[in-house]
């Protein structure tokens, strides 16, 4: 039964620069269909030359609050700083909008409040040094072009390391005032919930596609916190998994596919 409360859409890895016009207006009206009070934007919304026009798209043609964070792609021929600043402006002048990197948390409902951040792949999970993988990030994404395969890992645990402690000061605020979060970010926090082809990505694809940090500190929290529940929202691997980290911490990372965007799942808070 849907009780009087709030319903959340929550959409990842939607790439809209892959969509036509009318791939665009499609996408849209099937989340007008659905009219939720709340869109949850996992991040990889587009790339930087356009992901702040999609934002401005979405809130136009939408009634909804939305709640989003980046995903790498949205970093694409662009910087970290010069995206941030852009969403961080439009967000500002926005009552709709709401960069989730910015915000200590969303309180849902009197008993469910939102937390999130972007969030990076922190090069900790796997084997980083035997990887042959070799990320577009790497050449598409100002930060990284020109960086040594050592520096690369440094600039990687700084950035897995900045989620970590956002999230960590985030969690513990919202948990004071609230037993139940859910967590929205991009990058998979624990190896159990970065899944790619139907199974846990290999030692290769691990330190490019999850955030050890991340998941160090929603363990750490959780396990002290018992009579609170975390739900995970994620991206990024573009392949669907359901993991039980704990009796009080569940992760759902999201499936996409280029040029197809949907909605994940729909809540009735
Ligand atoms: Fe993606
Ligand atoms: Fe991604």
């Amino acid at each position: 039964m849907i009780m009087n409360g709030k319903k959340v859409a929550w959409v990842t890895d939607i790439h809209l620069n892959f969509l036509g016009r009318q791939g665009l207006e499609k996408f849209i009206s099937s989340i007008q269909e659905v009219s939720p009070d709340i869109l949850l934007i996992g991040g990889d919304i587009a790339e930087a030359p356009d992901v702040s026009s999609y934002l401005l798209r979405l809130e136009r043609s939408l009634d909804s609050h939305i709640c989003f964070v980046l995903g790498n792609h949205d970093y694409f021929k662009g910087s970290l700083s010069q995206v941030g600043e852009e969403v961080r402006r439009i967000s500002n002048a926005s009552d709709r909008l709401f960069f989730l990197d910015d915000i200590p948390y969303v309180e849902l409902t009197k008993d469910v409040a939102l937390v999130g951040h972007s969030g990076w792949a922190d090069g900790r999970l796997g084997n980083y040094d035997r990887s042959p993988v070799f990320l577009y990030d790497y050449i598409l994404i100002d930060d990284f072009r020109m960086l040594s395969k050592a520096r690369r890992l440094q600039k990687l645990k700084e950035l897995g390391d900045d989620a970590a402690s956002q999230l960590k000061d985030n969690i513990e605020t919202a948990l004071k005032h609230y037993n139940k979060l859910i967590c929205l970010t991009h990058v998979p926090p624990f190896r159990e919930s970065c899944w790619h082809e139907g199974k846990i990505s290999d030692d290769d694809h691990l330190p490019h596609f999850a955030c050890k940090a991340a998941g160090d500190v929603m363990r750490q929290i959780m396990v002290s916190r018992p009579d609170a529940h975390l739900t995970v929202l994620c991206g990024h691997t573009h392949s669907y998994s359901r993991a039980k980290i704990l009796e009080n911490l569940e992760v759902i990372t999201g499936d996409a596919e280029y040029g197809r965007p949907k909605i994940q799942k729909i809540f009735y808070l």
